[in-house]
């Protein structure tokens, strides 16, 4: 499938046409994996195009970047970054909504394991993008495995950093479910906790009560998972963070998995045992985060960002 191309990609400040955003091939993230990135939506609404939960992401683009230094010597303030996030939707002409990857890399100069001699660099883009798990998923669930590798851990690449070269692990355990007729995996932590899909934050519903694994056991710290625990409080939806095992989910009323590319996605089977088609918490869940990121929920309104402030 072509690539939804946009007209402009942001460089370090500068508006460059999509065709000539490009890099050094001797760029060192792409030989070592060492930079950081976000993932975020910006939504259709009745006041046009609006992003959600932006400066969350940027700050936790930040906090990303202070893991891995000299990435977090950009020049560029969380104020800035939104800025350009802003500026560049509205360029593109996004009035249907985008997916937006902020990502901070090493800039080409200086090549070896040591990073600390190279210039960060600091790109944005933005694209067209719909579900990314297919339209079908948000509706009638996907089928999961537990992946066979384990979810990185504390004391290997942190997890609470969104590293490019950490999605080595989500991209081994998403090929082995695709290659084994799966549409997802989810992995583990090192001492067999339930993390989190390969890109999705997770949820079980069990008696009428949502739990989620606490960050402690891997996973990232959602800004969808954030969103969907402030909802249900609100629904009266009684949440925990608490440690999970396969067979919680063997066993769950409802799986649900939450993330800026794929939404809110019910989970219909897990390694053959069939969980069922989306579920009355999970729907209701999934409507109101729908309502709320297009703008039609008072309650939520600051979770957006409109493009034409
Ligand atoms: C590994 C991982 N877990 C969970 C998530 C979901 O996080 P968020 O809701 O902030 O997109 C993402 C996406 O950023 C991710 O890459």
């Amino acid at each position: 499938m072509p690539f939804p191309k946009a007209d402009k990609i942001w460089m370090d400040g500068e508006l460059v046409d999509w065709d000539a955003a490009t890099v050094h091939v001797l760029t060192p993230t792409l030989h070592y994996g060492y930079g950081v990135f976000e993932g975020i939506r910006a939504y259709p609404t009745e006041q046009g195009p609006a992003v959600f939960e932006l400066r969350p992401h940027i700050e936790r683009l930040h906090r990303s970047a202070k893991i891995y230094p000299p990435l977090d010597s950009i020049p560029y303030s969380v104020d800035d970054l939104c800025e350009a996030i802003l500026g560049l939707i509205e360029v593109n002409g996004h009035e249907g909504g985008c997916y937006i990857r902020p990502t901070i890399i090493l800039g080409y100069g200086e090549i070896g394991l040591n990073p600390l001699p190279s210039r960060p660099q600091t790109i944005i883009a933005t694209w067209e993008w719909g579900a990314y798990l297919g339209e079908d998923a948000l509706v009638n669930g996907v089928r999961v495995c537990i992946s066979s590798y384990r979810r990185i851990g504390k004391n290997t690449i942190p997890p609470q950093g969104k590293a490019n070269g950490q999605y080595l692990n989500s991209s081994l355990a998403k090929v082995e479910a695709l290659r084994s007729g799966y549409d997802e995996a989810i992995m583990l932590s090192e001492d067999g906790y339930v993390a989190e899909g390969t890109g999705e934050n997770l949820f079980v519903v069990r008696d009428g009560v949502l739990l989620t694994p606490p960050l402690s056991d891997g996973p990232l710290g959602g800004i969808t998972r954030a969103a969907v625990m402030e909802i249900a409080r609100d629904l009266g939806v009684e949440v925990h963070e608490t440690s999970l095992v396969r067979t919680d989910l063997f066993l769950a009323d409802e799986i649900f998995l939450t993330g800026t590319a794929a939404e809110i996605t019910p989970v219909r089977e897990v390694d053959g045992r069939e969980i069922g088609p989306r579920g009355p918490v999970t729907e209701q869940i999934q409507s109101t985060f729908i309502d709320a990121v297009r703008g039609r929920l008072d309650r939520y309104k600051g979770w957006l960002t409109y493009v034409e402030g």
